[in-house]
């Protein structure tokens, strides 16, 4: 394993707070919005295709630098997911979109980033590698004016035109084509601590058997498959090696450096739950629900801090 890094350095703009909720703001009136209009729900990922349940499997013998956090020591961990569209409409799943796949591991050891002992340790994750933003701010003015529609952007481009450029990747990014979410890969894009070191995170696609017909029904795909057979994904982390190849402030740039396998997702064989569906619609799957050891990094990340619980708040989440 290529030896990673500790002189990661987060780069903390002074009116970053400021900002960060302002948009928050520019997401909640948007969501109240949504809400009005399709029932109570998420900002951002609205539409719940799949939830289940899952185990997180952490082997013994990880190269030193991967034992951190829930990756420390051999254990296995209860595990929730979250699959979802990822707009701020309730859409058919064939419509172009990204998808989420959000973890939540249960029972973890360690104490929470905001103090106190943890009570999960979540991953939420895009079917992209990279961000389509560098910066938070040109996220937000564009999905928030997007969810204007067409006028909402124009308005948008006028408020802010230097977002023009930025619009070409958001726009590129939920056009992706995705073949289901058993037969994708899935990324934190942005990087989170591993104890002294940082990564990214990348959980590999369970199966290469796409089927033709997934983007008709997403979860008639995974259902589908855990009637034959659990799924086992891979968890990897990518780590930080220097500014250069791994930077930590640009969520919008690929990284250079090798993935590393840490654990595996399994997904025994279920049916669907309604009222285990839900519990994980009303929960809280938030890159900040983490341990010490895994904060997340970098202005998108800290965005989320600030973005993630008003919308958490206006919809009653558990
Ligand atoms: C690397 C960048 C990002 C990734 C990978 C990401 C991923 C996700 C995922 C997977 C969810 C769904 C969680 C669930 O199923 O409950 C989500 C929800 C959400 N995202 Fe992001 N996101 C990113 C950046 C942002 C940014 C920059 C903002 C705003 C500044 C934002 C705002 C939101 C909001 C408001 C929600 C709904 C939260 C809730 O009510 O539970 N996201 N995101």
């Amino acid at each position: 394993m290529t030896e990673p890094s500790t002189a990661w350095r987060e780069v903390v703009a002074p009116d970053e707070e400021h900002r960060h909720v302002k948009q928050a703001e520019a997401f909640t009136a948007m969501q109240l919005r949504k809400s009005a209009e399709f029932g109570v729900g998420r900002a951002l990922h609205r539409r719940q295709r799949v939830a289940l349940r899952a185990t997180l499997e952490v082997p013994a013998d990880l190269p030193a630098a991967a034992r951190q956090g829930v990756f420390a020591s051999a254990a296995t961990y209860e595990v929730w997911l979250r699959l979802s569209n990822g707009g701020f409409d309730v859409a058919p799943d064939s419509k172009p979109d990204i998808r989420g796949f959000a973890i939540k591991v249960l029972g973890v050891p360690g104490e929470s980033v905001f103090g106190g002992p943890a009570a999960s340790q979540d991953f939420a994750l895009i079917n992209h590698e990279h961000f389509s933003s560098s910066t938070s701010e040109e996220f937000t003015a564009i999905t928030t004016g997007a969810g204007g529609g067409a006028v909402g952007v124009l308005k948008a481009v006028v408020r802010s035109p230097r977002i023009v450029g930025g619009l070409k990747e958001v726009v590129g990014a939920v056009r992706k084509p995705f073949g289901g979410f058993a037969t994708e890969d899935f990324f934190s894009a942005a990087p989170i601590k591993c104890g002294p070191y940082a990564a990214r995170v990348r959980v590999l696609a369970a199966s290469t058997d796409v089927n033709p017909a997934a983007h008709e029904d997403w979860p008639a795909d995974v259902y589908g498959r855990l009637a034959t057979a659990p799924l086992v994904h891979e968890v990897q982390l990518q780590f930080f090696l220097d500014e250069e190849r791994t930077p930590i402030e640009d969520a919008a740039a690929t990284w250079d450096s090798p993935y590393v396998t840490v654990a595996r997702l399994v997904i025994p064989q279920q049916e669907p739950d309604e009222a285990f569906a839900a519990k994980v619609e009303a929960a809280r799957f938030d890159p900040w629900n983490a341990v010490v050891d895994h904060r997340p990094l970098g202005e998108v990340m800290r965005a989320r801090k600030v973005a993630y619980r008003p919308s958490q708040e206006n919809r009653g989440a558990d």
